[in-house]
């Protein structure tokens, strides 16, 4: 009962943005003996978006006849028009609309709508509306590239926008980066701290023990936006490590021990070349 209240309210409400032509909500029904069977309307019908790159996914409504057809429509926000979605406009059951290019403006929301009709377009189900879409800060931030390299006592850090495949799309992401929460831990002995930066593509991370190794994570922060995924770690020495004590002393052991051998060997083979010639001598001067 209430979703009918809803739907009614929604109509009406679209009426009053003089949009009222486009809405073809029931199927268009005819045939025999004047029975109105509509296609089940679509279900689900959501915006999914990873590094501004935007995807509209929906299922079938249920017992919706294995031959239907679906067309996918785009609604600026503060436009009253609903917009064809080329590309999207004979979408099968399991396929899914890339929304990428038609969403292209980070700021702006929108509206995705999706309806079923039979492949002679003389059954079409109601729209299904999914919600409200702004891209800013509904995409999911994913980790950017890092690199990272000693630089003495300090961290050269570089952070630049994945290579997404679409120039567009990378420098629009660049524009969305804001900050870097930078997380920082040393291998030796775990102490870590956390350090928030502007964005830049290069960083420095100062006063660190020089000769260490540190591991350092990295997640961008976009404004209104907290679906940001951090870096997995990038680990650098600050300077090439110096030579362990340890390894020298194991060093020396070693050296040590070849010695020892050694001289062992020469007394335990002298004694027996002794004692062989004393053996061979002995009969004589007897
Ligand atoms: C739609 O058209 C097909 C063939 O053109 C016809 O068999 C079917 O009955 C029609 N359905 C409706 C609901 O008008
Ligand atoms: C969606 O479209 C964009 C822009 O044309 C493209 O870069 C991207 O690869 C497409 N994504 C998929 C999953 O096809």
């Amino acid at each position: 009962m209430g979703l009918w209240m809803l739907l009614l309210l929604l109509l009406l409400l679209q009426f009053h943005l003089g949009n009222a032509p486009r809405i073809e909500s029931g199927g268009k029904c005819g045939g025999l003996n004047g029975l109105c069977v509509a296609l089940p309307a679509p279900t689900k019908v959501s915006i999914s978006s990873f590094n501004l790159e935007h995807t509209l996914s929906f299922l079938p409504g249920p017992e919706t006849p294995p031959d239907t057809h679906f067309t996918v429509q785009i609604l600026r926000f503060r436009k009253s028009t609903w917009k064809l979605v080329t590309g999207c406009s004979e979408l099968v059951v399991g396929q899914t609309c890339n929304l990428t290019r038609v969403l292209k403006d980070p700021f702006q929301s929108y509206q995705a709508r999706v309806q079923a009709f039979t492949p002679n377009q003389n059954q079409t189900s109601k729209w299904t509306i999914s919600k409200r879409f702004l891209p800013q800060s509904d995409t999911v931030i994913g980790p950017p590239d890092v690199s990272v390299s000693g630089c003495g006592n300090c961290l050269l850090l570089y952070v630049t926008v994945p290579k997404t495949s679409g120039l567009q799309q990378d420098k629009q992401l660049q524009l969305l980066y804001r900050d870097l929460h930078i997380h920082v831990h040393r291998t030796r002995d775990g102490v870590q701290f956390k350090l928030n930066l502007e964005y830049k593509e290069e960083n420095m991370i100062s006063y660190l023990q020089p000769g260490v190794e540190y591991c350092v994570t990295v997640t961008v922060a976009v404004f209104f936006n907290s679906n940001s995924v951090p870096s997995k770690p990038f680990c650098a020495f600050t300077s090439p490590p110096p030579r362990s004590s340890l390894n020298v002393v194991f060093c020396l052991l070693g050296a040590f021990c070849v010695i020892g051998f050694f001289l062992i060997g020469v007394v335990v083979y002298g004694g027996q070349l002794s004692y062989e010639l004393l053996r061979r001598r002995l009969p004589r001067s007897l």
